[in-house]
């Protein structure tokens, strides 16, 4: 057990006025907020890298969910109402991870972004397309999201010890793998009905 747990027996949340920089607040909120500092066996020092994690996370989710819009309303050819109503699917399922994941933002005392600005700075994505998304492109998101999820997991349970967020990110890596699974196998049908794709 490490640093985090130091101040379980102290059961009074505090109240303290948090810099900016503490709460990773980077400009676009008030300068300054007095919060209630949550108590929960979590300090400062472990809670901060975890809600950047987090923030992280959600620019990802917000952008990957924009482009499954982008699909959903552009997608056009002989499976439109099939591909149509798959990234509607998808796309709802990102937003419900991204309000999970912004809430949890806030149980652990930070401020979730919320703005184009904010997800564009943070997101480890691409944010920008050169063509409409397809599959593939969408396919290649979601990897990539899984693969950055596997080491966010990582470091919140042998770095920080947060087994709350743990908990979180790995139901929501398990969803990616889901989603990933359905746009890899459409592929693998269309392929082999002669529209052959390429993987980028
Ligand atoms: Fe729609």
């Amino acid at each position: 057990m490490g640093r985090n747990r130091n101040n379980v027996l102290n059961t009074e949340s505090q109240a303290i006025n948090l810099t900016d920089a503490e709460i990773g607040n980077d400009g676009l909120f008030p300068q300054k907020k007095l919060f209630i500092q949550p108590n929960i066996g979590l300090e400062i020092d472990v809670r901060k890298p975890v809600i950047e994690i987090l923030n992280a996370s959600l620019a990802n989710e917000a952008v990957l969910t924009q482009k499954t819009r982008g699909a959903h309303w552009n997608v056009s050819g002989t499976s439109f109402f099939e591909l149509h109503i798959l990234f509607e699917t998808q796309y709802k399922q990102l937003n419900e991870i991204s309000d999970k994941i912004a809430e949890r933002v806030r149980m652990l005392g930070g401020i979730t972004i919320a703005s184009f600005e904010e997800f564009i700075k943070h997101t480890r994505i691409s944010e920008h397309c050169t063509e409409i998304p397809d599959n593939l492109h969408l396919l290649a998101d979601h990897e990539t999201i899984i693969r950055f999820l596997r080491e966010d997991i990582r470091k919140c349970s042998e770095e920080y010890e947060d087994e709350g967020t743990v908990d979180l990110l790995v139901g929501v890596m398990s969803l990616h793998e889901k989603m990933a699974w359905m746009l890899r196998a459409y592929v693998e049908n269309e392929s082999i009905n002669g529209k052959s794709q390429k993987r980028k």
